[in-house]
């Protein structure tokens, strides 16, 4: 087993000129993962130890948007979902991201790898009202990722302004207010998602169609230049693929796409990659 010091030099020597230039930031994101990968459990150490050995190659720079341990603003933003998001994001890993299922360390115990994210938490100093806010959430019981990151006043329904940015669900707003409550709540939204999955995938459209379409769509989403991003379109199965500068735009990306007529289905590998936050 190598020493987690030694792989932690050897990227930083790699990124050392740091041209940015996307053929080098996909080196980056590979060595990156190989090593985070490649190091080996140790059980028996602290959650500070295992920090140390397992997190901080990324999180001690904060490559690729990786949240530091003592950013007070980066950690209170991703504790507005709750608690039990960021430990599920630990846990599963968040798509689109260098952020594997626990940092790449697949023999980690599940509660082992909590102890390190209450570590991370614990060493950043919230104010306690963030810890109080995040727990308030996670009450509410949410699960679906796509509801939570859209109820931006954290009260566990969608308004008609916070789906205000995707027309086709806001046409559909009141359709999918079974309740007529002027609000949707999880179970609604739900429902509102897979009606229109349905409703894209009845309709029929040729490869090359959807093609343009998908191109069209993507393109309208802020700060993505358009050779960023690789599309194929096979029998209307969709795959996109490439480097993009920020995880939010693979989101609004994801976010464009699946309300293109006519796709059967999605998968989006687009991953991260300009934050080099190494030097
Ligand atoms: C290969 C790089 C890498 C390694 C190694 C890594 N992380 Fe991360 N981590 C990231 C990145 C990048 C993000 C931010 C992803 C995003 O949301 O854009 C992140 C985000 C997180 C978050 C925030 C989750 C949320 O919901 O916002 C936690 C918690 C976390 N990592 C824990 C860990 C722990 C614990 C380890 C070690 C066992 C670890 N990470 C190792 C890259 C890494």
């Amino acid at each position: 087993m190598q020493a987690n010091n030694g792989n932690r030099s050897s990227v930083l020597r790699f990124n050392g000129n740091n041209t940015g230039s996307v053929m080098r930031i996909t080196i980056n994101i590979f060595m990156a993962l190989t090593l985070a990968t490649s190091i080996t459990t140790v059980s028996a150490a602290t959650p500070a130890e295992q920090y140390e050995k397992f997190c901080t190659i990324c999180h001690l720079p904060g490559s690729h948007g990786a949240p530091k341990v003592g950013d007070r603003d980066a950690w209170t933003q991703r504790l507005r979902s709750g608690l039990n998001p960021v430990y599920r994001n630990a846990l599963e890993g968040i798509p689109n991201t260098t952020m594997l299922a626990k940092g790449g360390q697949a023999g980690i115990p599940d509660g082992e790898l909590r102890a390190i994210v209450d570590f991370m938490i614990a060493a950043t100093a919230l104010p306690p009202s963030v810890i109080s806010d995040a727990r308030r959430y996670d009450r509410l019981g949410l699960t679906d990722r796509d509801f939570i990151r859209r109820d931006v006043s954290r009260d566990g329904y969608l308004s008609r302004q916070e789906v205000s940015t995707d027309p086709v669900l806001l046409k559909g707003f009141s359709r999918f207010d079974s309740n007529r409550d002027g609000r949707l709540s999880e179970t609604e939204y739900r429902n509102a998602e897979a009606a229109l999955e349905r409703e894209r995938i009845a309709v029929n459209a040729d490869d090359a169609e959807l093609y343009v379409s998908v191109g069209k769509a993507i393109t309208a989403v802020n700060g993505l230049k358009t050779d960023e991003v690789k599309v194929e379109v096979t029998a209307g199965a969709l795959v996109l693929s490439g480097v993009v500068s920020h995880p939010a735009i693979a989101i609004q990306v994801q976010d464009a796409v699946r309300r293109v007529p006519g796709l059967k289905s999605i998968q989006n590998r687009l991953v991260t990659g300009d934050q080099m936050g190494w030097d």
